[in-house]
């Protein structure tokens, strides 16, 4: 089945911080274009893995400030923490690894003595991590003269700098790079892969990434002094680490494409509709519709009497939706709201993006597709767990109809103007 074909098994992983998430971008266009990619290509068959140095607890305000992408597993608090799925399950063997020459308290004693360091809040001080401050001019200086006092005590760190202002203590064992080789054994051991992986950061602490055996790197435009310094004393002649020209998850894009990963043009960059293009498979299709659905309220597109026609060859003339409200209407009348609505976002921070698409073809021909629907409205944004059943079409396997579509509240995403949601 060529169409499900466009296989690319990659796996990235990303800094999140001026990497994948641009903080100078609050429009985060560059972030929308790469999820469109991802949920359109990569999702069902690639792994999404976010390397960060936020604890847990920063992690999930980022989350809720920005449209992330709910990544296969995560890895925060510099490498020493690494968690699996959307309920973020620990990985206990990870952290039996870390302790070895490392303790807490003999590093809290010695750090104690730098009149330098300031202590970062407490929610970024985690088991196998103690994070602070120091001016760049005296990094050099207290870096050094704090690993021999810690030599000393007899433990075994790491210490390292980042975006010229960070200073995390680790235990040798840890770091991005180490996390990294370790979840890259443990997969393969548990027969997935082999993957390609692509590496993307910005600072200090991504450096480990590029050093992990057979990886794709990129070092998106905008990366820090001190990465752009390790890159050239160390990297500059690796032709399968790049310094992107573009900022963030742009530069993520640039890069897919560089190595030939696999498809690195976003349907956001394309003005071709779900009707004028092959849709590749149920989640191509969703991310198409919703994307089109945009569009539509923020009054983009262009003829918008021809998708009235297109919008009924995709819709069952018997089909349902289900709204979240749990009222259930047919779909001729879902055609009819969404005519009444064209354009009515113009002009406003409106963004619709698809999370988590998964399908299974539950009979010959018959989807089931699953995902979060969100939508972006000003600084309020909501979401739907959402399932379709659709069919593909006998003459044209290409061409999907939607027959069922249910949704209901993401906890807490539910409001009083739910009416105005639509699908
Ligand atoms: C993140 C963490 C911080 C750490 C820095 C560099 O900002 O919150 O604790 O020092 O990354 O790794
Ligand atoms: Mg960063």
């Amino acid at each position: 089945m060529d169409r499900l074909d466009v296989s690319a098994n990659l796996m990235i992983v990303s800094d999140l911080d001026l990497t994948m998430v641009d903080h100078a971008d609050p429009e985060n266009l560059a972030l929308l274009r790469f999820n469109t990619l991802w949920e359109a290509y990569y999702r069902h068959n690639s792994l999404l893995v976010f390397s960060t140095g936020r604890s847990p607890t920063i992690y999930g305000e980022l989350r809720k400030q920005k449209p992330l992408l709910t990544p296969d597993i995560t890895i925060m608090s510099v490498g020493t923490e690494i968690t699996y799925g959307e309920s973020m399950v620990p990985d206990d063997g990870w952290k039996q690894c870390l302790d070895h020459k490392w303790n807490r308290d003999i590093v809290m004693e010695e750090t104690a003595k730098f009149p330098e360091l300031t202590f970062q809040s407490e929610t970024e001080q985690r088991p196998h991590k103690v994070s602070f401050y120091l001016e760049k001019g005296k990094a050099p200086n207290v870096m050094q003269a704090l690993s021999k006092c810690l030599e000393k005590r007899g433990l075994d760190v790491k210490i390292i700098y980042s975006n010229g202002i960070a200073l995390d203590i680790l235990p040798q064992a840890a770091g991005k790079g180490q996390a990294l080789v370790f979840l890259l054994e443990k997969l393969k051991a548990g027969g997935q892969g082999p993957f390609n992986t692509l590496v993307c950061g910005d600072s200090g602490n991504d450096a480990e990434l590029f050093s992990v055996p057979g990886v794709y790197g990129v070092l998106v435009s905008n990366a820090q002094e001190e990465l752009l310094r390790w890159y050239a004393e160390n990297a500059k002649g690796n032709r399968q680490i790049i310094h992107a020209t573009e900022r963030c998850a742009a530069g993520i894009m640039q890069a897919i494409g560089n190595f030939s990963l696999g498809p690195n043009v976003s349907p956001r960059d394309t003005r071709d509709s779900m009707f004028s293009r092959k849709v590749l498979s149920p989640s191509h299709e969703v991310v198409m519709f919703y994307l089109l659905y945009e569009r539509w309220r923020r009054g983009e597109v262009e003829n918008p009497e021809l998708y009235i026609q297109n919008f009924k060859s995709v819709f069952h003339p018997t089909g349902n939706v289900a709204h979240p409200s749990g009222v259930d209407q047919p779909m001729h009348q879902i055609i009819d709201s969404l005519a009444k609505v064209f354009g009515d976002k113009q002009g406003q921070d409106f963004r619709v993006w698809v999370d988590r698409v998964s399908f299974a073809e539950v009979s010959l021909g018959s989807w089931q597709v699953k995902f979060d629907k969100w939508e972006l409205c000003g600084k309020e944004s909501r979401c739907c767990l959402t399932k379709v059943l659709m069919n593909s079409k006998v003459d044209a396997p290409d061409e999907y109809t939607w027959m069922y579509l249910h949704q209901t509240w993401l906890e807490g995403s539910g409001g009083q103007d739910e009416m105005y949601w639509l699908l």
